[in-house]
């Protein structure tokens, strides 16, 4: 409820009577007082007199429905949204629900308590600082087509940091990479039978607002924020839009035609790995190649020293430059 008063608070410039909320809700007065005695704990700052009704003066920095929908695309891929304060990982609760889920339910939290990266690292999410967020989609594809669905991931993110300012590259396979250290990361986890999914869950992390300090000193030469690198607040509801924005006109060329080419252009002339000699690190082997490609299901192709040429499957390798970590 407290949602639907606050779109009603947020469509009007002009004080908003208790009659008009309560005959619109078929609520009591004190049912609206309580909503907005619950929004106003959550930071919303609402002016309020008896005769007039409510104001909303100021909306805090938050990534609720309510101040993220304005800035998506008016169209339907995102379905549902489902918004935590706090959770443990947006990923291993959209994989709990994603069976009843809807595709394209969008599940974005403001504090991750055990936020997982690739290889099951641990990715240190932060309250009201980053973007957190999964998207459940449940297309009619065959499994081994959901590599080309990575690199739309990396091409909606990398679009988005260039509308706000930040050159940023994709380390194949998602990593988001800003002045040689990592911005950003995805992380897909899906279910699925022989030939059909079951779902999947793309999980996002974007380290938009935290500052130095919030990164543990292990990462600290290998990790940034849009904010360190770029010396100001970055608006996490715009930047998190663009992103579903732009993940929806990729991912739409795909349901269409089976191709992801705009995104694998993205892509390519964005990588910081193409061109260059990698260390491909297996099951704690390493391996020297040379990184010339990505093939049309997004797999980077790799040449290696006795002259093959091969693809690899980003599931089971993490890669290095051969100067650190990029
Ligand atoms: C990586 O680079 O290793 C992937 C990082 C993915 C982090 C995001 S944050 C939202 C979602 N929930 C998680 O627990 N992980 C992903």
């Amino acid at each position: 409820m407290k949602e639907k008063i606050l779109e009603i608070l947020k469509e009007s410039k002009d004080f908003v009577s208790g009659e008009t909320i309560c005959k619109e809700f078929g609520i009591t007065r004190s049912a609206v007082w309580k909503s907005i005695k619950s929004l106003k704990e959550d930071g919303y700052n609402i002016e309020s007199y008896t005769k007039k009704g409510y104001k909303l003066i100021f909306s805090p920095d938050h990534l609720n429905k309510s101040e993220l929908k304005p800035y998506l695309n008016n169209s339907n891929f995102v379905k549902d949204i489902l918004y935590f304060d706090s959770i443990d990982s947006t990923n291993t609760y959209s994989k709990k629900i994603a069976t009843e889920a809807k595709d394209g339910t969008v599940v974005i939290a403001e504090e991750q308590t055990l936020g997982k990266g690739r290889f099951d690292r641990t990715w240190i999410s932060p309250k009201y600082k980053g973007i957190w967020f999964s998207v459940i989609l449940k297309p009619a594809i065959d499994p081994i087509l959901v590599t080309r669905i990575t690199q739309v991931a990396a091409a909606a993110v990398h679009l988005a940091m260039l509308k706000h300012g930040f050159n940023t590259m994709i380390k194949w396979p998602n990593d988001i990479i800003l002045n040689n250290k990592k911005i950003g990361g995805i992380l897909i986890e899906m279910s699925c039978e022989l030939s059909q999914i079951n779902y999947i869950v793309i999980g996002m992390g974007i380290n938009v607002n935290l500052e130095s300090s919030d990164f543990p000193e292990e990462v600290i030469d290998k990790a940034t924020s849009l904010r360190i690198e770029g010396s100001k607040v970055v608006d996490r509801k715009i930047l998190l839009a663009d992103i579903l924005n732009n993940f929806e006109i990729l991912y739409k060329e795909f349901l269409l035609n089976g191709s992801v080419q705009t995104a694998l252009d993205i892509c390519k002339s964005n990588s910081s790995v193409l061109g260059k000699d990698i260390k491909i690190i297996h099951r704690g082997n390493e391996t020297f190649a040379k990184a010339i490609d990505l093939n049309e299901d997004g797999n980077l192709m790799v040449s290696y020293e006795d002259g093959s040429v091969r693809p690899l499957y980003s599931g089971e390798v993490s890669i290095r430059g051969l100067n650190g970590y990029v």
